[in-house]
């Protein structure tokens, strides 16, 4: 295979049909996301029988328009990389089937890739020299998880979210203030206006060491400011409605300075100068700079994947496929894909 080599990737791991050509593992030279955001934002998340169904409309006009817009022809792609793993179930076998077929009727060899590694992969991306290893944290809607990165295809766990996970945090945050699905990005847009300082959220840092995460107290939390102690979420509120910027960006404050302060110790504990973000939620723009900032404070660099690869994409999986295809890991076209990823 060349350094160069053109290689198709495909996502479909939860709520976004995505399909991307990217050149050499480095270079996107095109990059579709279809969004199933209006299909769940009734149901407030993603319903996994809807998402099987868009993924099944979706996916071929996605990889279609990838490679006209990469302006390839099908001849030129040397391999076809998609997430088998983690994911629902449904929906990673719509991607999976396609990439297979794909591989098959190119004959190009077909590359399966993990999701959360592509997460951090999408931080390597535009970096210009790597230098392992990093810390990595990827924090999306399914995950929230630090890990020692000892290259790209090497990740090593240090903790994980014992609940639920940072933008599953932020999705029920907003079910619970009334905001749009997702989450995070409306409590981000609501609380602009807000003091972070409004409503002291406890941080939820567990022990003074522990690399490990818990945000389901906060939203509980969230709720007993709204409805008092013990109440419901369907109970009136005690907050008046003009007070939601300023809830929302203590909430978003409470998470974004558990996230900051885990990462920079797991980078101090482990004397690991270096740290990757990448994930959803990694969007989040008090997240990038209190992170830059209390890392570079303490003498350490953050690096956050670039805003568009941050969220559900297929440019990240092509280009972890191409660092994967380089390494010899071929999948056979019989593979499976599986519902949970190695932690
Ligand atoms: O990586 P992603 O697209 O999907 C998963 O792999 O889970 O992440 C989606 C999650 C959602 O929970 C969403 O609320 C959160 O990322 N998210 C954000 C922002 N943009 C997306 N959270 C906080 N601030 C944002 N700007
Ligand atoms: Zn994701």
């Amino acid at each position: 295979m060349s350094e160069h080599a053109l290689v198709l990737g495909i996502e479909t791991s939860c709520d976004e049909t995505a399909a991307a050509v990217v050149r050499g593992g480095r270079t996107a030279l095109s990059s579709v996301v279809r969004s199933q955001v209006r299909d769940h934002a009734a149901w407030g998340g993603v319903v996994p029988e809807i998402a099987g169904r868009s993924h099944l409309d979706a996916i071929l006009p996605a990889v279609e328009q990838a490679l006209a817009e990469a302006n390839c022809p099908t001849a030129s792609i040397g391999a076809v990389a998609v997430t088998t793993q983690p994911g629902l179930l449904g929906s990673l076998l719509i991607g999976a089937t396609a990439a297979k077929a794909l591989a098959w009727a190119w004959d190009v060899p077909l590359i399966a890739v993990d999701h959360v590694q592509a997460h951090v992969y999408a931080a390597l991306m535009p970096t210009p020299r790597w230098e392992f290893p990093y810390v990595a944290l990827v924090v999306s809607g399914g995950h929230t998880s630090l890990y020692r990165a000892d290259d790209p295809l090497t990740l090593t766990s240090l903790g994980s979210t014992r609940d639920d996970a940072a933008g599953e945090a932020f999705d029920k945050a907003a079910a619970l203030l009334g905001l749009e699905y997702p989450g995070g990005p409306s409590i981000e847009k609501a609380g602009r206006a807000g003091d972070p300082k409004a409503f002291a959220f406890k941080l939820p840092l567990l022990a003074p060491d522990s690399l490990e995460f818990s945000f389901s107290g906060l939203k509980t939390a969230l709720l007993y400011t709204l409805v008092g102690p013990g109440g419901r979420r369907d109970d009136p509120w005690r907050v008046p409605r003009e007070r939601i910027p300023d809830l929302c960006a203590s909430f978003e404050f409470a998470v974004v300075e558990t996230l900051a302060r885990k990462a920079v110790r797991a980078a101090a504990q482990h004397g690991i100068p270096r740290i990757l973000v990448g994930g959803g939620v990694a969007c989040n723009r008090r997240l990038r700079e209190r992170l830059g900032a209390l890392a570079s404070r303490e003498g350490f660099e953050a690096t956050f994947a670039p805003p568009a690869y941050c969220t559900d994409n297929a440019v990240m999986i092509a280009g972890l496929g191409h660092a994967r295809w380089q390494a010899g890991a071929i999948a056979p076209l019989d593979a499976e894909v599986a519902a949970r990823g190695e932690e």
